[in-house]
């Protein structure tokens, strides 16, 4: 088959990757793609909301299968865009992706089919979100309706800086448009948990867990960013948890979003808190997690490739997910300064001979090559990715790896996966 590939970030390098070891692969473009995935795809400079020039170039190069990796373009309806020109694509469209372009949606279909979530509310008037601060408990969350980068969430610890949230993201729309609806949630505590599922409309299967890292700085400190690194399976997500999940949250989710006429094809990623009441969604996403992805692709026996077909056909129930037993870890080589400000197009180095052998893996990020020269491109620059035969090895050979990965303003959290395997003791 000939696919396409739509993105350019770590998660979409290592989808690449994990595409190209298929059979069923016989040639990959990436659009854009960077400088890692052009080791594993040819690299064509269409960026991913450019949907008329994807289109082109599906049709010109006889594109098999279009698959889009970010949710911009998801929400944006790529994948209506690429079926209305007959080509097979694999993600949610438009009408799906709304679960995670609109928190207000996502909160009143969890509300509807009784999926375990915060109690929230729903504001369209910065007046009347006001009026209700000054009632509510604290802290208390904040969070923009629409696509914020990740950024659109706002913990307040008493009202004054709720009133101050309320200002920035409704009036001052530091958001942009995605603060025209805010969404006040209860606070939840717990370890966080994210599980990747895919979805064929009508049955869903969690591919293995994981934990991000959001804040930027070591002891979960600073500026939500991205995510700063992740580690595969999450020792929180117990095999209780799982069947509570499945049973409570994944399945219902499915068959709430096919009775609402927006069944969902792709891959679900469920952002979960483990609550003293139980696993509770925090957010849904619609599509692979990143950094989620370059941890639990390295752990899927299964073909990638094969798996997505089932899913655009509606043929999921007849396969199995295979995961192996051990464990994946990767840390976040970022340019310092990420998420605030941070130069970019410094020279790397990597050292020869450690990558893409013995489990050791360097997903690109944001890099360039330029005159032959690896630069950094971006705030999040590589994925340093190595498994192991359980958390604490895969950990240490993560970290040992970032030795291996030079440029002037490097910087990376120091204790990716600490918390978890306090946990595990
Ligand atoms: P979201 O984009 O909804 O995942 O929110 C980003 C981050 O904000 C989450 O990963 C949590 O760390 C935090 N967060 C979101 N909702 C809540 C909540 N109801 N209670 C506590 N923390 C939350
Ligand atoms: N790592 C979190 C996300 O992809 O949204």
């Amino acid at each position: 088959m000939k696919i396409l590939l739509v993105g350019s970030g770590g998660r979409e390098h290592a989808i690449a990757w994990k595409l190209a070891q298929s059979p069923l692969t016989e040639k990959l473009y990436a659009a854009p793609g960077n400088a890692g995935i052009a080791e594993v795809a040819e690299c064509v400079n269409i960026g991913a909301m450019e949907f008329d020039k994807l289109i082109d170039f599906a049709k010109e190069k006889a594109i098999d299968l279009a698959i889009v990796g970010a949710d911009d373009p998801l929400v944006a309806g790529a994948i209506d865009a690429f079926e209305a020109a007959g080509i097979r694509a694999f993600g949610p469209r438009k009408n799906a992706a709304i679960i995670e372009g609109s928190k207000a949606f996502s909160k009143d279909l969890m509300k509807k089919y009784h999926i375990p979530t915060a109690a929230y509310e729903v504001f369209t008037d910065a007046a009347e979100a006001i009026a209700y601060l000054e009632t509510a408990k604290f802290p208390i969350v904040l969070k923009a309706d629409g696509l914020a980068l990740g950024k659109g969430v706002l913990i307040c610890e008493d009202l004054l800086a709720a009133k101050a949230g309320v200002r920035e993201i409704m009036e001052d729309k530091k958001f942009g448009s995605a603060g025209n609806t805010l969404v006040i949630e209860e606070f939840l505590t717990g370890p966080e948990v994210s599980v990747l599922c895919f979805c064929d409309g009508k049955t869903i299967k969690p591919m293995t867990s994981a934990m991000d890292h959001k804040r930027a700085y070591d002891g979960d400190e600073g500026p939500n960013t991205g995510g700063m690194g992740n580690i595969s399976p999450s020792p929180y997500y117990t095999d209780a948890a799982s069947d509570f999940c499945m049973e409570k949250i994944y399945k219902p989710t499915m068959a709430a979003m096919a009775a609402e006429g927006r069944p969902f094809v792709g891959v679900l990623f469920v952002g979960l808190m483990m609550t003293e009441d139980g696993p509770k969604v925090l957010e849904y996403n619609a599509r692979f997690g990143d950094p989620e992805a370059q941890v639990v692709l390295p752990r899927m026996q299964s073909d990638l490739v094969e798996i997505m077909e089932h899913c655009i056909d509606g043929t999921l129930d007849e396969i199995d997910l295979v995961f192996d037993d051990g464990a994946c870890a990767t840390v976040v080589l970022a340019s310092n300064g990420y998420p605030l400000s941070y130069e970019k197009l410094r020279p790397v180095t990597v050292e020869e001979g450690h990558f893409g052998q013995d489990g050791y893996y360097l997903f690109h990020a944001g890099s360039v090559r330029k005159d032959g020269v690896l630069l950094t491109n971006g705030g999040r620059v590589f994925d340093v990715t190595a498994t192991g035969k359980d958390l604490k090895e895969a950990i240490d050979r993560a970290y040992a790896a970032t030795e291996w990965v030079s440029f002037d303003n490097k910087y990376m959290r120091h204790d990716i996966g600490a918390k978890a395997l306090q946990a595990l003791q």
